[in-house]
C-alpha cells in the first residue's frame, strides 16, 4: 500500500486513496497522533457515515482518551480556551438548537449583501502586489482574504484585524509569523472575541429600544448590524445564545472558515495553473460574465482537490456496520472526503479536472446535519477570489517547479505553503 500521512503523501494523497478505496474501503489505521481510527474512502459509505446518527460528534464517546484529552481530537487548545461546546463537537438536540440560532444570524442574504466587500478585498490585495510582476499567492492573497472577510463580517473593528492576521498565521505556521503555538493563538482569539461580545452586548442593550422600533417598522434588525450582533440578538422561542455560546460560535466560524477558504483559493488556483485548457475555459467565462460556469468551476475545483481531506471526527455510540466492516462502540471514524470525491463508482473520469462537469454531488462541504454552515460564504469568496485574479492578471503563471512546492498536510486540511507566480506587472 502507498504510504499514508508522510510528506510525499501530502503532495499527492490520491494514489493512496485509490488503493484504499479498492482494497480496504473501511480500514482501521494508526494516525500520526497515535490514535487508531477507521478511514472510510468510498463515496456511498462516506455519504452514509456522514449522516448516520449512531456516529456522534461528541468526543466523550471516544471513551477514556477523548474524555481526558489524550487522544488529540478536536481543535488544539480548545479545552483551555473553553471551546468544547461548538457545532462540530455536539449532537442533537443541542446541535439542533445552536444551529437553528446561528442560522438566523448567518443567513444567505447576509452573505449575498457582503459580495461587494469581498470584491473590494480581493482588488485591494491584488493592488498591493500588481506592480511587482511576481507574488506568493498564498501569503499575499489566499491567506489574508478570508481572515479579513470573516473579521469584517463578524464586526471585528478594522484596527484590530491585523492581530487576527497574526494569530491566524500562528495557527497555520505562516512564514514570518511569531512562533509560539497554535494553542496560544486560539486562546488569544477566543479571549478577544469574548470581550468583543461582552462590549457589543452592552451596546445592544442600550440600543434595544431603537432595534425594537426598527423591527416594528418591518426592518430586518439582524441584517442591520454585524454577525456578532446578529448572534447576540438571534432568538428561538425566546431562547438566546449565552455569552459563552456566542463566543464559541464566533470562534468556530473563524476557525472553520479560515484555513478551508485559504486552501480552496490556493489549491484551486494551483489546479488551474496546472491545467491550461481548463483555465482558458474559466478565463473566457469570467470575461463574458458567465456566473453559472464560474460557480460550477469552483464546485469542481473543490471536488478535484478540496481543502478538507477528512471530515472532522465521529465516534460510534454503539456497535454498527460501515461498508460491511464492524465498528465497535467508542471507536473513531474518519470520513475521507478527498477519497470519496474521486470515487469512480460515483464520478465519471474522477481524476480529470472538468470545470463543466454536470453531475457533481461532491462531499467537499460534508453531508447531513453538520453540512457546512459557511458554504454560501465559501462559495462567494472562492468565486470572487479566482475570478478577480484571472481578470486582473490574465497572464498569471507558476514561477516554481511543481516538484519543489511544499504542502501543508494536517490531518483534516491540505494546502500549499507557498504558491509563487509571475505575471506582467501593472503600470
Ligand atoms: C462544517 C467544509 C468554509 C463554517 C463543515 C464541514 C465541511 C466543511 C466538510 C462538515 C464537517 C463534518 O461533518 O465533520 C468547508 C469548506 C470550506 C468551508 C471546504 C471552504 C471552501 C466555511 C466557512 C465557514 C464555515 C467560510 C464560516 C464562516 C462551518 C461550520 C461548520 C462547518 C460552522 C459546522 C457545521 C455543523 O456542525 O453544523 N465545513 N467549509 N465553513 N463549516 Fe465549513
Amino acid at each position: 500500500m502507498p504510504p499514508l500521512f508522510d510528506w510525499r503523501f501530502a503532495a499527492d494523497p490520491y494514489p493512496a486513496y485509490a488503493w484504499l478505496r479498492e482494497h480496504a474501503p473501511v480500514r482501521k489505521t494508526q494516525l500520526p497522533s497515535g490514535v487508531e481510527a477507521w478511514l472510510v474512502t468510498r463515496y456511498a459509505d462516506a455519504r452514509q457515515a456522514l449522516a448516520d446518527p449512531r456516529l456522534s460528534k461528541n468526543p466523550h464517546h471516544h471513551g477514556e482518551r477523548g474524555a481526558h484529552g489524550k487522544g488529540k481530537v478536536g481543535i488544539p487548545g480548545e479545552r483551555s480556551a473553553n471551546l468544547m461546546t461548538h457545532l462540530l463537537n455536539i449532537d442533537p438536540p443541542d446541535h439542533t438548537r445552536l444551529r437553528r440560532l446561528v442560522s438566523k444570524a448567518f443567513t444567505p442574504r447576509r452573505v449575498a449583501a457582503f459580495a461587494p466587500r469581498v470584491r473590494e478585498l480581493a482588488d485591494g490585495l491584488i493592488d498591493s502586489f500588481a506592480t511587482r510582476g511576481e507574488a506568493d499567492l498564498i501569503h499575499e492573497y489566499a491567506f489574508p482574504l478570508p481572515i479579513y472577510a470573516i473579521c469584517d463580517m463578524l464586526g471585528v473593528p478594522r484596527e484590530d484585524q491585523e492581530d487576527f492576521r497574526t494569530w491566524a498565521g500562528m495557527m497555520i505556521h505562516q512564514p514570518g509569523s511569531p512562533r509560539g503555538g497554535v494553542g496560544r493563538a486560539v486562546k488569544r482569539m477566543r479571549g478577544y472575541l469574548a470581550e468583543l461580545i461582552h462590549r457589543k452586548r452592552a451596546e445592544l442593550a442600550r440600543a434595544d429600544g431603537r432595534a425594537e422600533a426598527a423591527r416594528a417598522e418591518g426592518g430586518d434588525a439582524l441584517l442591520s448590524g454585524d454577525l456578532i450582533s446578529g448572534l447576540i440578538r438571534a432568538s428561538d422561542h425566546g431562547e438566546h445564545l449565552t455569552e459563552n455560546e456566542a463566543a464559541a460560535m464566533a470562534f468556530i466560524l473563524l476557525f472553520a472558515g479560515f484555513e478551508t477558504t485559504v486552501n480552496l483559493i490556493g489549491n484551486g488556483m494551483y489546479a488551474l495553473l496546472r491545467h491550461p485548457g481548463q483555465r482558458a475555459v474559466l478565463q473566457q467565462a469570467v470575461a463574458e460574465g458567465d456566473e453559472g460556469l464560474l460557480a460550477g468551476a469552483v464546485e469542481e475545483l473543490l471536488r478535484y482537490d478540496g481543502p478538507v481531506e477528512l471530515a472532522t471526527w465521529r465516534f460510534a455510540t454503539r456497535e454498527l456496520t460501515v461498508g460491511g466492516q464492524r465498528v465497535r462502540e467508542g471507536e473513531p471514524v474518519l470520513v475521507v472526503l478527498a477519497a470519496a470525491d474521486r470515487d469512480p463508482a460515483k464520478f465519471t473520469d474522477p481524476d480529470a479536472l472538468d470545470l463543466t462537469r454536470q453531475e457533481n454531488q461532491h462531499l467537499g462541504y460534508g453531508h447531513g446535519i453538520h453540512y457546512c454552515l459557511g458554504a454560501p460564504l465559501a462559495r462567494l469568496e472562492g468565486q470572487t477570489a479566482l475570478a478577480t485574479l484571472l481578470h486582473r492578471l490574465p497572464d498569471l503563471r507558476l514561477s516554481a517547479d511543481p516538484e519543489e512546492l511544499r504542502w501543508r498536510g494536517g490531518l483534516i486540511m491540505r494546502g500549499l505553503r507557498r504558491l509563487p507566480v509571475e505575471f506582467t506587472a501593472a503600470d
